[in-house]
């Protein structure tokens, strides 16, 4: 059997192609182990033949370096009883601070605004990102049409390597931006130049650069109340003081926002589908909330996350289309019309906005991996990203309604909202629950689901859970319903 210092010295790794001598890796190696505390002082080291045969190095070798180490104090030699590690020499060597990841100097070094963000985030739980019912947030991952993907990004791999492989442009691959300024235009209704268009690392990345460039600490922001996670944790992490706005069936209550806050900088809304409530804002509220921006020389930044999944008789004009005050800053995402670890997105910056950002863009950041927005550039100009969105809005539309024709026995206890857009609503308990003690019971069996209290930066009256059903098939559906329909028992 090894002995300790055996098992510990045979981490020594003694590399032959080095210019330096074997002796003097072994003596580096060992010196290490001892200034770390890997040997203590007192413990004896192994025979010098076990040593050489540890470290796969000759005796001769092995001499070497313990005479050397021993010359140096670290090591004694007492004869007939081997070699030890110098107590006196050890109790010298200060104390290592112990390792840690979460205190100690570092967070006191935060910024007040982290500070108080990384306390503000110490609930840490991440809501489940697997295809199943009722998972929030993922796209119909399987029905994702994945061979004509791998083809297109082996042809990618085999184009122009100065074109694929080199420093894209840090603004984003041009002829995405081409193709993403086409498609907003043909399906919601925004005329842009692609040169407002930015390519960012996902929404979030989008909502982060705009807090973090646009706002200064302690500004307000108007915020959906429930609203979107990741957003409020981006507009929190760079100090925006966030000001819970009332949400009800038309969307955002802008009244509710003068009352608190008339000298709001920024507005975050989610006005194609409410992110949770799965609202759609009206367009009268549209137009006040501009008015109001307006009003107070306010950004509006539109989150627009799976409004192209809209089945219901006419979609509302985004709001970015309808903005002549230049104002608002649309922020888009391929996580939901493709898949999440793409990690791309992209914001479409009002025409004021556009020579700071494109300055910041190509001085300060050096852009996101090129190789992906190329194969989605082709996916979009050969015409595969509409029909997928066309084929997913119907497929939405079906799970839409399995779930409510599946969800029929449960209507004593949980209403569950129609929904018209994207791939997730909610469903409110009828009578008083525990919104955690039910979603746990949940997960019990199988079933993820989210509490609306987790979007909440203030309590609200409605009490019930976040039902997603894009990534989960209609056997799924029927099978999660009854399931849940026994948790009400
Ligand atoms: C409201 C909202 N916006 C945007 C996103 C997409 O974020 P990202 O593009 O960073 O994946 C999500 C993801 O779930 C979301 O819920």
């Amino acid at each position: 059997m090894k002995t300790r210092a055996g098992a510990i010295l045979s981490s020594i790794w003694i590399d032959r192609s080095l210019d330096r001598k074997i002796s003097v890796q072994l003596y580096m190696g060992l010196r290490d182990i001892i200034l770390s505390g890997g040997l203590k002082g007192g413990e004896r080291l192994p025979a010098t033949r076990t040593l050489a045969g540890e470290t796969g190095v000759s005796r001769t070798t092995v001499i070497d370096a313990v005479s050397r180490l021993v010359a140096e104090g670290l090591l004694e030699s007492r004869i007939g009883s081997g070699t030890f590690v110098s107590q006196t020499m050890t109790d010298r060597i200060p104390d290592r601070p112990q390792a840690s990841l979460g205190t100690g100097t570092r967070l006191s070094r935060l910024s007040p605004s982290k500070k108080r963000a990384v306390e503000q985030f110490a609930d840490r739980r991440r809501l489940p990102h697997k295809s199943q019912a009722f998972v929030t947030a993922l796209p119909a991952l399987n029905s994702f049409p994945a061979a004509q993907w791998a083809r297109l990004s082996a042809r990618h791999w085999r184009s122009d390597r100065d074109e694929i492989m080199g420093y894209g442009n840090p603004h984003g691959l041009t002829r995405l931006r081409a193709a993403i300024s086409a498609h907003l235009n043909a399906s919601r209704g925004i005329q842009c130049d692609p040169e407002q268009i930015f390519i960012v690392n996902g929404a979030q990345h989008a909502f982060s650069l705009i807090a973090s460039t646009l706002l200064r600490p302690g500004e307000k922001v108007w915020f959906e109340n429930p609203g979107a996670i990741g957003a409020r944790n981006a507009f929190i992490s760079h100090g925006a003081e966030l000001v819970p706005v009332r949400v009800d069936d038309s969307g955002l209550d802008v009244a509710d926002g003068l009352i608190k806050a008339p000298d709001f900088a920024l507005a975050f809304v989610t006005p194609s589908h409410q992110q949770p409530l799965g609202r759609i804002m009206s367009l009268s509220r549209r137009l006040s909330l501009l008015e109001a921006a307006e009003n107070a020389d306010a950004l509006i930044v539109e989150d627009d996350y799976d409004g192209d999944f809209y089945f219901g008789d006419q979609p509302l004009p985004t709001l970015k289309s309808i903005d002549t005050q230049n104002r608002v800053i649309y922020v888009g995402t391929f996580s939901k019309t493709l898949f999440p670890s793409l990690r791309l997105g992209f914001f479409v910056a009002p025409t004021g906005m556009v020579d700071s950002m494109s300055t910041l863009f190509s001085s300060a950041l050096s852009g996101i991996p090129t190789w992906s927005q190329g194969i989605v550039a082709d996916f979009m100009e050969e015409g595969h990203f509409a029909t997928h969105i066309r084929t997913m809005r119907q497929l939405y539309r079906k799970r839409h309604e399995v779930l409510h024709h599946s969800s029929e026995n449960l209507g004593d206890h949980l209403h569950i909202e129609r929904a018209s857009a994207g791939f997730h609503t909610i469903g409110l308990f009828r009578q008083p629950r525990d919104e955690n003690a039910f979603v746990d019971a949940a997960q019990r069996v199988g079933i993820a689901l989210a509490p609306i209290g987790r979007y909440c930066l203030t309590p609200i009256d409605r009490r019930g859970i976040v039902i997603g059903y894009g990534a989960t098939n209609s056997r799924e559906i029927t099978q999660g319903m009854q399931a849940l329909s026994g948790l009400f028992k």
